[in-house]
């Protein structure tokens, strides 16, 4: 199995894309940190669904926007199953309003999430991945992070952010022969879209070339590839997975 033995910690992975991803690499036979904030009944779910393919599966709760709470899960994470070698930075939120209308609280939510979460786990595990034999950042941002999109400019920003970020820890892990890499989603079916109104779905689903939204496995299945060794000469890259919303 490609990561058998190998440590991966996802954010935000009792549910969504993160969930997905979790199960994949569970399945390669990687030990996996299930990270939660609230969802504490799915972790625990998601832990079980691991055990069951013969994967290694813990829960470890912390808000990645509280920088006390990531270093206890890296603590955690190290008792169990030692430093890990692949950091998925999946957690995320949106705080959607047209910008006229947009308060600064749900700038600064979405910032901290988003931004301030993947600033404190890459700061928790950087020597881990560093020094780990292929150690991989893998940071989840979003087809809205390169297109914008209406009622989203706090979003966007941040996903956009991730950008410039990732490339700069990938030049900097390069010396040590780690990777970092973003994976940009197109829209996916997650409790994210369920809130999307029907006919705005449609009309989104209008403009993908691949006429369907992203289910959670096409995401994962990119972020198992770029988790393994067989990705070892791809850095500093967004790769997207859109349906072709770019073309
Ligand atoms: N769905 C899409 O269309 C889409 C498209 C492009 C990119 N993305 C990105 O993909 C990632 C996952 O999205 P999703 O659709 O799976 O979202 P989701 O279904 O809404 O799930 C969000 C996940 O993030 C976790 N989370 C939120 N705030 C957190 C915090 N402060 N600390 C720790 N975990 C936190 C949640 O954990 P709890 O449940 O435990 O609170 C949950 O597991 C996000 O970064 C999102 O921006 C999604």
């Amino acid at each position: 199995m490609s990561m058998d033995g190998r440590t991966c910690v996802i954010t935000g992975s009792a549910r969504g894309i993160g969930r997905g991803i979790a199960e994949h690499l569970g399945e390669e036979g990687a030990n996996v940190v299930i990270n939660y904030r609230s969802s504490e009944a799915a972790a625990r779910e998601a832990v079980d669904a691991i055990e069951s393919m013969g994967g290694r599966a813990i829960a470890a709760q912390a808000d990645v926007s509280s920088d006390d709470e990531v270093e206890h899960m890296h603590d955690v994470c190290h008792e169990t199953f030692g430093p890990a070698d692949v950091l998925v930075n999946n957690a995320g939120i949106t705080a959607d309003k047209q910008f006229t209308e947009m308060t600064r609280e749900e700038w600064d939510r979405v910032m901290d999430v988003n931004l301030g979460g993947m600033f404190n786990c890459t700061q928790a595990f950087y020597d881990d991945i560093w020094n780990a034999e292929n150690g991989r950042l893998i940071n989840i941002s979003s087809v809205v992070g390169k297109q914008g999109n209406f009622g989203q400019a706090n979003y966007a920003t941040a996903k956009s952010g991730m950008f410039g970020f990732t490339r700069t820890i990938a030049l900097e892990f390069a010396q040590g022969g780690s990777t970092a890499n973003c994976v940009a989603p197109g829209f996916t079916r997650t409790d994210m879209v369920e809130s999307v109104p029907d006919e705005v779905l449609d009309r989104i689903v209008s403009g993908i070339p691949l006429e369907r939204l992203a289910e959670v496995e096409d995401i994962a299945a990119v972020v198992r590839f770029l988790a393994s060794e067989e990705s070892s000469y791809v850095t500093g890259e967004v790769i997207d997975v859109n349906g072709g919303m770019d073309l």
